[in-house]
C-alpha cells in the first residue's frame, strides 16, 4: 500500500499578513518551505512534546493496525507552527499508507473533492489543511464520504435529475485548523479523534532546536539553545526560524559556530524581545493600553486600530499573549493584564476599569 507514495501538494492559500518571525498561517516562502521540509521531524520519535496527543494517537494507530482497518478521521487544531502538518505525515508513516495533501480553500467544487476521493486507495490518508475553510457544498459532499465511504453524485438537471451513489475505498481524513471555532458542528462531529496541540515548554523546544542544529550541521552551545527556546513563543516553527537566522548571522560575522555572544548579537537585530514578542504583539498590546485605556476593547476595533485583520489577531497574535497571561478575554472585549503593563514598562493606571475586571 505504501510503495507508491504519491503525495500531492496543492497550494494553500490564507488571508492575513504576519510579521516575518511569526508562525503565520499563510503560505511559507519557497526558501522557508525548503527549510521546513528539510528540518521536518521525519520519524515519530523526533516529534517532541505533545505527550498526551502522541500517546492517544499511538493507541489509535496500533488498534487500527491490529484490526487492519484505516485509522479514524482525525482533527488536529491549534495555533500555526505547532506541528499539525508534521504530525499528519508521521501518522501516515506509522500507518504505512499514502498521504495526499490538500486544503480547504483549494477544493473549490464538489467535483474536485470527488476526483480526489475516487483516486484514493484503501487506507490512504487525505490531509485537509485549513479544514474550516471548506465551502458549504464541498462540506456536505464530504459528510457521506466520511461516514459511509460513499459519494452522492447528482446526474442531470431538473425533473430528470437523479442521485448516484458511488462507493469509495475506506480512507482517513486528517483535518487541521487554527480556528476550530469556525468549523460547523456537523463537520467537527464527523471526526472520531480530536486533538488540540498546545504551546511547547522551553525544554521541549530545546530538543527541537538541538535536533534542528544537528540537521543543519551547525555547532551551537547550550546557552544559545536555551535563549532561542525562551524567545520562540512556545512554537517549533518560530524556534527553527530564529535558529536559521542566527546561523546565517554566525556565518557572516564569525566562523559559523553559534555561541552565546553571536546569539545575543543576532537576537538584537531580530524583532523578538526577551519573552518572544515581536513588533505586531507590541503594537497590539500598546493599542489596547494607549488607545483604549487598557480595555475592554472589541477585536474588530483593535483590528482597525492596528490595521491588521481579525483572523491574524485571533489566530496568531492572541493565543500566545493569552498563554503567557498578558491578555484576558472578557465578554466586553480584550484587556491588557498588569503583567503586560509591567513587561512594557508602563505604569498601571490607578482605579482603571480593567483592574476591576481582571
Ligand atoms: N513536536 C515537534 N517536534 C519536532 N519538530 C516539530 C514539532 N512540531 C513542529 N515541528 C517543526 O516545526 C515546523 C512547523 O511545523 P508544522 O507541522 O508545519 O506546523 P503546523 O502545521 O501546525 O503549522 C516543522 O519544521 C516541524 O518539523
Ligand atoms: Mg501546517
Amino acid at each position: 500500500m505504501a510503495k507508491d507514495k504519491k503525495t500531492t501538494i496543492e497550494k494553500v492559500h490564507s488571508a492575513g499578513s504576519t510579521s516575518s518571525l511569526q508562525a503565520g498561517s499563510g503560505q511559507e516562502t519557497p526558501e522557508e518551505e525548503v527549510l521546513f521540509t528539510s528540518l521536518r521531524a521525519s520519524v515519530w520519535d523526533e516529534f517532541y512534546g505533545q505527550k498526551n496527543v502522541k500517546q492517544a494517537l499511538n493507541i489509535a494507530i496500533s488498534a487500527a493496525k491490529k484490526r487492519k482497518e484505516p485509522i479514524e478521521h482525525i482533527l488536529l487544531y491549534g495555533p500555526p507552527g505547532l506541528g499539525k502538518t508534521t504530525l499528519s505525515h508521521l501518522i501516515a508513516k506509522e500507518m504505512n499508507v499514502n498521504i495526499r495533501v490538500t486544503s480547504g480553500p483549494a477544493i473549490e467544487r464538489a467535483g474536485d473533492l470527488a476526483s480526489i476521493l475516487t483516486n484514493l486507495e484503501k487506507g490512504d490518508i487525505l490531509f485537509i489543511d485549513e479544514v474550516h475553510r471548506l465551502n458549504k457544498v464541498v462540506e456536505e459532499t464530504l459528510y457521506p464520504a466520511m461516514e459511509d465511504y460513499a459519494l452522492d453524485i447528482i446526474i442531470g438537471k431538473g425533473p430528470s435529475a437523479r442521485t448516484l451513489r458511488l462507493d469509495l475505498p475506506q480512507f482517513t481524513i486528517i483535518g487541521a485548523t487554527t480556528r476550530i471555532g469556525l468549523m460547523s458542528a456537523p463537520l467537527r462531529d464527523r471526526f472520531g479523534v480530536i486533538h488540540r496541540l498546545a504551546f511547547y515548554e522551553p525544554d521541549e523546544l530545546f530538543e527541537i532546536i538541538r535536533k534542528g542544529a544537528l540537521k543543519l550541521k551547525t555547532k551551537i552551545d547550550k546557552d544559545s539553545i536555551a535563549e532561542i527556546a525562551a524567545r520562540a513563543r512556545g512554537t517549533p516553527r518560530i524556534a527553527l526560524k530564529i535558529l536559521k537566522r542566527i546561523r546565517d548571522f554566525a556565518q557572516v560575522h564569525s566562523t559559523g559556530e553559534i555561541t552565546k555572544d553571536i546569539t545575543d548579537k543576532a537576537l538584537k537585530m531580530l524583532d523578538v524581545d526577551s519573552v518572544g514578542l515581536d513588533n505586531s504583539d507590541i503594537r497590539y498590546l500598546k493599542a489596547i493600553i494607549d488607545k483604549h485605556g487598557g480595555g475592554p476593547v472589541g477585536v474588530e476595533t483593535l483590528a482597525s486600530t492596528i490595521s491588521e485583520d481579525t483572523g491574524t489577531i485571533e489566530e496568531v497574535i492572541e493565543p500566545y499573549l493569552l498563554q503567557i497571561g498578558f491578555l484576558k478575554k472578557a465578554p466586553r472585549g480584550r484587556l491588557a493584564t498588569p503583567a503586560a503593563y509591567k513587561h512594557l514598562g508602563i505604569d498601571l493606571p490607578k482605579s482603571s476599569k480593567q483592574q476591576k475586571l481582571i
